[in-house]
């Protein structure tokens, strides 16, 4: 039996933005318990939460204040445990996020590492003095924008963050904090959770001599202005191996496969790596490529191909379309392309993550500039990066805040996004949600998508084509995807199980923008 985590399928809730239970205009653990059956009529077999850990709200959660409670905004404790209930009755794993690489700021050992030189816990964090002219000891910049030192008058040292000055970054070479944060681990483990997502892995340490990041030459203004150097002594150092490593063994020492899930933005090879020695590490790293590959046939059959060749052995594959920090599929590739997008993630060989408000065809929300709330966008205005744009909230029905609270959204619904709401699309079969639904069921009664190999990946002018097998029974699916406005002629038949429009395929055709997934007979 493969383990459960390979042929199920993850929905990313972002909890601010799904449900708000008692009408304070933020999403809240009662308001996930109460759309849980979306996820059991969708089909998903996991959910993994964004933070709710008590929080200033710095990075709306991913600034954690104390990792093993919850944030008065989103609950209690006891939310927590009947939202762990509710999901197990439904048969629904919950995946948590866990932000090991800093903390907020208002953190208690933050609060104690800064208070002296000399305190136990001021090795806890990374501090450094000034450089001789009294700057920051290296040029390492900040992702959210500016340097990723901030100087602390109480002791005279810097200290890093490689996010917001109020994020800043544990020294993970110190064992009490590798012992501290590995016991937060075990806090939810034994609390029931399946597994976690592990945030911002690639930046957990960084080089031990501080030599300064080198320029990068293909930086251009209007990217971001932390790219306007490599990130070689900031990133995927190798000690981040061994702590990958450890957080393994925490899982490992418990039943039923918990799964790790790792958070790392990095090229093909550098990624293989966080399988971990002799897949010690993640069992999944986030494949995040489909993000930046061209949607065009040749490019993404070329990834597909690149990437399944690099798995190491025994390496089981992941794919993602979106998430809380990524333009919308539906905005990067327009909503018809949406319908194969989805088709792809959910016939590809690997697990699949879905992002909410992906199955209803969200698209990214303008924010007007008073209602921002992204530090990202504070600190770096105009050039795109804020993220609120993909994080506003679930349409769930009709009316003015689309069910999803009484009060004000802390974030305004898309205008057109009310008209897609679940409720909606939900008796509509030729909506996206409906789309979803039957890609789910057809993941779940064909072995050959869930957890067959893949074939045949090429690239026919606009089509993408593959194949997928279930070795046990020969059975055979070939998967066809229209990448463009063309209507495309057909080579091969076989009997059709899906469609992403719906009708009956046309024969010997693939109309424009069409995906279709066939049964190939045998001989
Ligand atoms: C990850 C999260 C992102 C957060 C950052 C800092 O990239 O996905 O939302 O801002 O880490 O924790």
């Amino acid at each position: 039996m493969p383990p459960w985590w390979q042929g199920a399928v993850i929905y990313q809730v972002y909890p601010r933005s799904f449900q708000d239970s008692d009408g304070d205009g933020v999403g809240d653990l009662p308001g996930i318990v109460a759309r849980l059956d979306h996820l059991v009529a969708l089909g998903v077999d996991a959910v993994w939460i964004s933070p709710f850990y008590p929080s200033p709200m710095a990075d709306f959660g991913y600034d954690v204040a104390d990792h093993c409670d919850v944030d008065p905004v989103f609950g209690r404790l006891a939310d927590f445990d009947a939202l762990i209930a509710a999901a197990h009755a439904r048969e629904l794993r919950v995946i948590l996020d866990y932000v090991p690489n800093h903390t907020a700021d208002t953190h208690p050992w933050f609060q104690a590492s800064r208070a002296s030189r000399s305190g136990p816990k001021r090795d806890w964090y990374v501090w450094r003095d000034p450089a001789p002219d009294g700057g920051p000891p290296t040029n390492w910049l900040s992702e959210f924008g500016g340097p990723a030192w901030t100087f602390d008058p109480v002791t005279g040292q810097y200290f890093y963050h490689a996010y917001l000055p109020q994020q800043p970054d544990l020294n993970w070479r110190n064992p009490e904090v590798q012992d501290a944060m590995l016991a937060v681990l075990r806090f939810w483990l034994d609390r029931g959770v399946d597994g976690f997502r592990v945030d911002a892995i690639h930046h957990l340490v960084e080089d031990a001599c501080l030599r300064d990041n080198p320029p990068n030459p293909d930086w251009v203004p209007g990217q971001s202005p932390a790219r306007r150097l490599l990130r070689t002594r900031t990133m995927d150092q190798p000690e981040v191996q061994s702590a990958i490593a450890a957080m393994r063994r925490v899982s490992n020492a418990y039943p039923g496969q918990r799964l790790l899930i790792g958070e790392a933005y990095l090229p093909i090879d550098r990624l293989m790596a966080y399988y971990g020695e002799a897949l010690g590490g993640f069992h999944l790293p986030f494949n995040f490529h489909l993000l930046s590959t061209p949607w065009q046939a040749e490019p993404i059959a070329a990834l597909i191909r690149r990437y399944e060749a690099a798995l190491p052995e025994g390496a089981w594959p992941n794919w993602v379309l979106g998430n809380h920090d990524r333009s919308r599929v539906a905005s990067r590739i327009g909503a018809a392309q949406a319908r194969t997008a989805a088709m792809l993630l959910l016939t590809l060989r690997g697990t699949p993550t879905i992002y909410q408000g992906e199955e209803l065809g969200l698209t990214d929300v303008p924010i007007p500039p008073d209602r921002v709330q992204d530090p990202w966008e504070k600190r770096v205005p105009g050039l795109g990066l804020g993220r609120d744009p993909v994080r506003t909230p679930m349409p769930w029905e009709a009316g003015p805040e689309g069910g999803f609270t009484t009060g004000t959204p802390w974030l305004p619904l898309g205008q057109d996004h009310r008209a897609a709401s679940v409720a909606a699309q939900a008796g509509d079969p030729g909506s996206m949600l409906a789309l979803y639904r039957a890609l789910l069921a057809l993941r779940r009664r064909e072995p050959a998508l869930a957890l067959g190999t893949i074939a045949a990946v090429a690239a026919e002018g606009e089509v993408l084509r593959y194949e997928r097998l279930d070795a046990a029974t020969g059975r055979r699916l070939l998967v066809l995807l229209n990448l463009g406005g063309a209507e495309q002629g057909l080579d091969r038949c076989g009997t059709p199980l899906l469609s992403t429009h719906g009708a009956p395929p046309v024969a010997g055709r693939l109309r424009p923008h069409e995906g279709l997934v066939l049964a190939i007979e045998a001989g």
